[in-house]
C-alpha cells in the first residue's frame, strides 16, 4: 500500500518497433510520479538479472534456426522472475509499474508474427501468471513504413527487427485487434504523429488512469 493507502497499477506499453515507446514510457512514469506516487520502470523482455539475460538469448543472432516456441518459452521464463521478483512486490508496495511491453507482446509476436497456437501461448500465460494482467495498456500504432523508417536512422537492427515487413504488418493487427477485444484497459494513441502531439494525447490518458 502506498500513501493514499492503494496498491500500485501496472500500466504496460505496447506497439510495434519505431513507435516511439522509450521515449513515452519515461514521460508517463513522470507524469504518475508527479502524481504523487512512486514510479518504476521496467521492461521485456528483461526486467530482472535472469530475465536480462534471457532477453539477450532472445535477440542475439545463431547459426541455427530459432523456433517461435523456443522464443515463447524463453519470454515466458523470463516474466516469471520479472513478475514474482519485480512487478508484484513493487504493486503490493504500492508503486505503480510502467512496463515497455508486456503478455500482448507475445501475442502479438510470437501468435501473429511467427504463428505459434494462440492456446500455447493461452496455456503458458495461465500456468506462470494464473489471471495476473495489466491495469491499463498503452497502444503506440503507426504504419510499419514509418516506423522503420524511423528506427534505421537511428541504430542495426537486431534479429527479430530484420523481420520482413508482413511479419510486422500482422503484429501491428494483431494489437489492434486486441485493442479492440479489451476496450477496458487499452487506450491507442495514433505515434505517426510529432511526439509533442502523441504527449498531449497520453497526458489525457494519463489524466483519465490517474483519476
Ligand atoms: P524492445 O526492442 O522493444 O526492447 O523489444 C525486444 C524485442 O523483443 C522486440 O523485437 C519485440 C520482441 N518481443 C517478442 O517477440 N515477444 C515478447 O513477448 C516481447 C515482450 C518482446
Amino acid at each position: 500500500m502506498n500513501k493514499k493507502g492503494t496498491k500500485g497499477k501496472l500500466i504496460t506499453i505496447e506497439g510495434i518497433e519505431g513507435v516511439g515507446k522509450t521515449s513515452n514510457v519515461n514521460f508517463i512514469a513522470k507524469y504518475v510520479q508527479n502524481a504523487g506516487y512512486q514510479v518504476i520502470v521496467t521492461r521485456e523482455p528483461g526486467g530482472t538479472p535472469v530475465a536480462e539475460a534471457i532477453r539477450g538469448i532472445i535477440l542475439s543472432d545463431f547459426d541455427e534456426q530459432m523456433y517461435g516456441e523456443t522464443e515463447l518459452l524463453l519470454l515466458y521464463a523470463g516474466r516469471l522472475q520479472h513478475v514474482e521478483n519485480v512487478i508484484k512486490p513493487a504493486l503490493d508496495k504500492g508503486q505503480w509499474v510502467v512496463c515497455d511491453r508486456f503478455t500482448d507482446a507475445t501475442y502479438a509476436y510470437q501468435g501473429a508474427g511467427r504463428g505459434v497456437a494462440i492456446e500455447k501461448i493461452d496455456d503458458l500465460y495461465r500456468w506462470t501468471l494464473g489471471d495476473f494482467k495489466p491495469d491499463w495498456t498503452i497502444l503506440l500504432d503507426a504504419p510499419v513504413d514509418l516506423a522503420f523508417e524511423r528506427i534505421l536512422k537511428l541504430r542495426d537492427l537486431d534479429r527479430i527487427e530484420r523481420e520482413k515487413k508482413g511479419f510486422f504488418e500482422r503484429i501491428r493487427n494483431q494489437y489492434l485487434v486486441m485493442a479492440k477485444r479489451h476496450p477496458e484497459r487499452y487506450r491507442v494513441v495514433d505515434a505517426s504523429q510529432s511526439l509533442e502531439d502523441v504527449q498531449k494525447v497520453i497526458s489525457d490518458i494519463m489524466k483519465e488512469i490517474i483519476e
